[in-house]
């Protein structure tokens, strides 16, 4: 901190120009610092800096090329696409388009900017006063001519090619966020919306149940009164490796319970059991935890999260807790084999509630 308004050049022996003069004249500058300075290439050469312009508006131009790309992937990239990248394996074609165009936008404005400062700002060292907080019409006056001073020895007004390409990318860089919302009431002709994969599950006419984990087949004989065994679909494991997630997972998960054809009291159908072998989603309908904590004498599966309780005799109502949807049946019967099949899909949406849910569900 000094209080001297000394502007004369540092000891490094620059001769003090007219512009320096000038400046210490200005309320707004600030008087130089006595410290050694160095002049950049492209404070003495012409042709240094007018390279430095173009390579920085260059930057610019290329984050608001980014930007269109990023428009471009958003709309035309299926959302199924994937690709396989080294080292990271296989990930969502769209996802990686989306980031790396936007990132990219990000960091050429920041690497124009960066470049911008060290080439062709100012680099003079300097000292600011400190000053009492408070702003009167004399600092107001000073705060306008910093202002013009900064424009001036950052080159904002000089180069009107770098000015003008850095506003064109800060002006296109929100336009990711903005086309994104499209997904919020938009859907491309023949793209699944969010509430309808929600509807439907892997189960189909015919499909085995097979054990959790094992993928064993389940016989309806091996089944116990009182018994009960996690299932999923038979074609789970190649649609996991297909889609590379786990949702399908998430959604098809089941348990299947047994008990005696007389104490069973309503079904969601008629007929969807198997000599008293049952089959629910294993998705709490309150906010998704998977249940199997099954009470025998009861017939009541008990939610670990929030001890929702449903009654899996009396067509899996709620009998207790937050849940606000029975557990949905799956109907089944057996194959030729005898190993248990499902009969169709869920005939109501499993797991939470969501808001295009048909209050006829809830
Ligand atoms: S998730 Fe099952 S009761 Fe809350």
């Amino acid at each position: 901190m000094s209080d001297s308004k000394d502007l004369t050049p540092a000891s490094s022996g620059a001769p003090a120009t007219t512009s320096d003069t000038q400046q210490a004249l200005r309320p707004g500058a600030w008087p130089r610092a006595e410290v050694e300075h160095h002049l950049r290439r492209t404070d003495t050469d012409p042709r240094a800096q007018k390279r430095a312009v173009r390579q920085v508006s260059t930057m610019f131009l290329l984050s608001a090329l980014m930007v269109v790309l990023f428009i471009v992937a958003f709309i035309a990239i299926p959302r199924d696409a994937v690709i396989t990248l080294p080292y990271i394996g296989a990930i969502g074609a769209l996802n990686a388009a989306m980031g790396v165009t936007f990132g990219l936008a990000i960091f050429l404005i920041g690497a124009g900017a960066v470049h911008w400062a060290k080439k062709l700002m100012s680099d003079v060292e300097v000292v600011q006063e400190r000053h009492e907080m408070k702003t009167d019409a004399d600092d107001t006056a000073v705060a306008a001519d910093i202002y013009e001073v900064g424009k001036e020895t950052s080159g904002f007004a000089k180069y009107p090619v770098i000015r003008r390409t850095m506003l064109l990318a800060m002006a296109l860089v929100p336009i990711p966020f903005i086309v994104s919302l499209r997904d919020l009431w938009l859907t491309p002709p023949g793209v699944t919306t969010p509430s309808e994969e929600l509807l439907v599950t892997l189960w189909k006419p015919g499909m085995r149940l097979v054990t959790d984990i094992t993928y064993q087949p389940v016989r309806a004989d091996d089944i116990p009164v009182g018994g009960l065994v996690n299932v999923v679909p038979a074609d789970l494991p190649l649609v996991e490796e297909e889609e590379h997630n786990l949702n399908a997972r998430a959604k098809a998960a089941a348990i299947v319970v047994r008990m005696t054809p007389d104490e069973i009291q309503s079904q969601q159908g008629e007929g969807w059991d198997y000599e008293g072998i049952l089959a629910f989603s294993k998705i709490c309908t309150h906010v998704g935890c998977p249940i199997s904590l099954y009470q025998q004498r009861t017939h009541e599966l008990l939610c670990p999260c929030h001890q929702s309780t449903f009654n899996l005799a009396d067509s899996a109502n709620v009998v207790f807790g937050p849940a606000a949807r029975r557990m949905p049946q799956l109907p089944i019967t057996v194959d030729d084999e005898g190993y248990l099949v499902a009969v169709s899909d869920f005939k109501e949406p499993v797991g939470p509630s969501f808001w295009e849910l048909k209050e006829s569900y809830s």
